[in-house]
């Protein structure tokens, strides 16, 4: 290989798989996501951290087009995507796998039957015991083969998460975006999670982008991890980076101390402050 065809390779393969340009997304007049640029590298595990409602949730699902910029501009390797039509965006999401905050398995289907659904989604010609195959893969690679008949009611917190990784995974996705994929789970729990998503990026080379609000999960996976505060980026870098960051808001977030402004949110509810709880934050069903 010459130089060139070297420094061309080096530079293809720096190339983001996806990169937000200038988002902004305003709901109702309010600032949710204020000018956010982020390019995310291949194969890396880039971890989104950030307070309850700074727009963790808002930013990731750009990254898939489940929801469209105020202003900006959103591309899929090299494709621009923010204008494209659901039809067309159908396609491009066929690369990703995407774990909801709620995990969001159906109740009345079985462990089989929420695996099988985004493969029938995209897939017409799937003979039965091909599923059956893909299936069994997919619930070993997160520890529950053996579970297709049980109902998610029947099953652990932990192993719905994990199921639902495992849908995550039925297309065989480049990409996988876990909002919160965590929460409400142990300390042993979650580190069963961490482990399948570095698993996940070693035996199956994918790109991750985690949300979390556990500092523990972000240092064990994290090759970068971006905080977000007030819709805006304020911290990016490796662990020890963002250890060491000089800005007192990431200092706060990382050690879980609250900062004035919190306070002054809590002193001021019941006097008119716009509460930054929502009703899903109490539903019995969130996990
Ligand atoms: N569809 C929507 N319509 C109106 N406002 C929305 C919508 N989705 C999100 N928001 C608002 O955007 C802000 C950011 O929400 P987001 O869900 O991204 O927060 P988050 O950082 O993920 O919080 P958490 O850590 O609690 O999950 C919130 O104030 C929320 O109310
Ligand atoms: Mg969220």
């Amino acid at each position: 290989m010459t130089e060139k065809q070297e420094i061309d390779r080096a530079a293809a393969a720096k190339k983001p798989v996806i990169e937000l340009k200038g988002i902004c997304k305003t709901f109702d007049r309010r600032v949710v996501l204020d000018d956010v640029s982020l390019a995310i590298e291949e194969g890396k595990t880039t971890v989104i951290i950030g307070p309850s409602g700074c727009g963790k949730t808002v930013l990731i699902k750009h990254l898939i087009c489940l929801l469209r910029p105020t202003a900006g501009e959103i591309y899929f390797r090299d494709q621009r995507i923010d204008h494209l039509s659901e039809r067309a965006l159908g396609a491009i999401r066929t690369h990703y796998g995407f774990l909801f905050q709620a995990g969001a398995l159906f109740d009345s289907q079985t462990v089989f039957q929420n695996i099988v659904f985004p493969i029938r989604q995209h897939r017409r010609e799937t003979d039965m015991s091909e599923l059956e195959q893909i299936v069994k893969a997919k619930l070993a690679m997160v520890g529950l083969d053996g579970f297709q008949n049980y109902y998610p009611a029947n099953l652990s917190g932990g192993q719905r998460k994990r199921v639902a990784l495992a849908r995550a995974i039925a297309m065989d996705p480049e990409i996988i975006l876990y909002d919160e994929p965590t929460t409400g789970l142990d300390p042993i729990r979650s580190g069963i999670i961490n482990e399948l998503v570095l698993k996940l990026q070693r035996e199956l080379s994918v790109t991750s982008v985690v949300v979390t609000h556990d500092m523990n999960s972000a240092y064990k996976i994290a090759d970068r991890i971006i905080m977000l505060h007030n819709g805006m980026i304020v911290a990016d870098g490796d662990a020890d980076t963002i250890r060491n960051h000089p800005h007192p808001t990431v200092q706060q977030f990382i050690h879980g101390e609250v900062s004035d402004e919190d306070l002054a949110v809590l002193r001021m509810s019941g006097k008119g402050a716009q509460s930054q709880f929502s009703p899903q934050d109490f539903d019995p069903r969130s996990p």
